[in-house]
């Protein structure tokens, strides 16, 4: 086996207090969201998102989470390995991961899809490029080589307008759970959840 030793970091950054919360993890996670993107870390709205098939068999990969209201809003192709998941079995945990700031976030909750005018709109925000990426690629299934979706690509860019496939969109994670993770001294960490009761959240320490 080879070991992995990549010695013994320290979180000593920060810490989280019961008086640190907001009463609404929504607040807490845009705040914790403004701070990623003040330290300036790389892609701070990437996020780790977990599904599972009908048989409880997981996969995760990371998407960028593009709008934050009732839910967690990314987008991507509702006939990738993904969609297909989300589509037999809608729940979802989501987890972002910010090294600089020793913090981490995890959001659990059901998947709904976004309405076609939200979708229509993102979309046609993009740059040209990424839509004709997106049109293009058959996302998650098997292709016999690159140069094929690079044709179809260029065949897309050379359309004066880009509509938006139907079978690509966005996605609400839509959280009845939120974890706050605060890395600190000697694997002490601090760690608070959010878990959804009716209207109310009612929120726990967890042992690190
Ligand atoms: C930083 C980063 C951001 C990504 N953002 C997205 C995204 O917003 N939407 C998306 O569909 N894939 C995104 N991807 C690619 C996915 O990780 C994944 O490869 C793709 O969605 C296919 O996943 P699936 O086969 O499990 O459906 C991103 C990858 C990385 C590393």
């Amino acid at each position: 086996m080879t070991l992995y030793d990549g010695g013994h970091s320290e979180y000593n950054s920060g810490k989280l207090d019961i008086e640190d919360l907001k009463v609404d993890p929504f607040e807490m996670l845009q705040d914790w969201l403004d701070a990623a993107k003040a330290a300036k870390v790389t892609e701070p709205t990437a996020m780790t998102l977990a599904t599972a098939t009908l048989e409880a068999t997981p996969s995760a990969r990371v998407v960028l989470l593009r709008g934050l209201d009732t839910g967690l809003v990314f987008y991507t192709n509702y006939q990738s390995r993904k969609g297909t998941e989300l589509t037999e079995n809608p729940k979802a945990a989501a987890c972002l991961w910010w090294a600089a700031l020793e913090r981490q976030v995890r959001v659990e909750g059901e998947v709904v899809p976004v309405s076609a005018e939200e979708s229509d709109a993102y979309f046609a925000s993009r740059p040209k490029d990424s839509r004709a990426a997106s049109a293009a690629s058959p996302q998650s299934q098997i292709i016999p080589n690159r140069e094929s979706i690079e044709k179809l690509m260029q065949e897309y860019l050379e359309l004066d307008t880009i509509a938006r496939p139907e079978h690509w969109g966005g996605y609400r994670l839509i959280p009845s759970y939120f974890e706050f993770w605060q890395g600190r001294k000697a694997r002490l960490h601090d760690r608070f959840c959010y878990v959804r009761a009716g209207d109310e959240w009612l929120i726990h320490r967890l042992a690190p």
